[in-house]
């Protein structure tokens, strides 16, 4: 007989191009947080939102993002993401 196994969240796979580090990340966490765990230092302030600080160009992959007025549409648009505020809706590869 086996046990049904604890309900585990969803994880993603972060790819920081820059750090040339590869971290997990929970559905339900913000990559900033994620990258921390692992033991990277991104840059960061507010880490709610806010200030901008955290910007991060996304090269591939989707998030839900809930910014605080750190980041212009327009940046939306072109990639920009603030990793303090996203959590991955796929895999990840963020130029970090
Ligand atoms: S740390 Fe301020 S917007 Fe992300």
């Amino acid at each position: 007989m086996s046990e049904t196994p604890p309900s585990a969240p969803t994880t993603f796979k972060v790819q920081l191009t820059l750090s040339g580090r590869e971290i997990e990340c929970r559905a339900d966490q913000f990559v900033l947080f994620a990258a921390k765990d692992a033991g990277l230092r991104l840059p960061c302030s507010c880490t709610r939102g806010m200030c901008g600080t955290c910007k991060s160009k996304l090269i591939s992959g989707t998030v839900d993002m809930t910014p605080d007025g750190g980041i212009r549409q327009r940046e939306i648009d072109q990639g920009w993401i603030l990793v303090c505020c996203s959590k991955p809706t796929s895999d990840l590869v963020i130029e970090r």
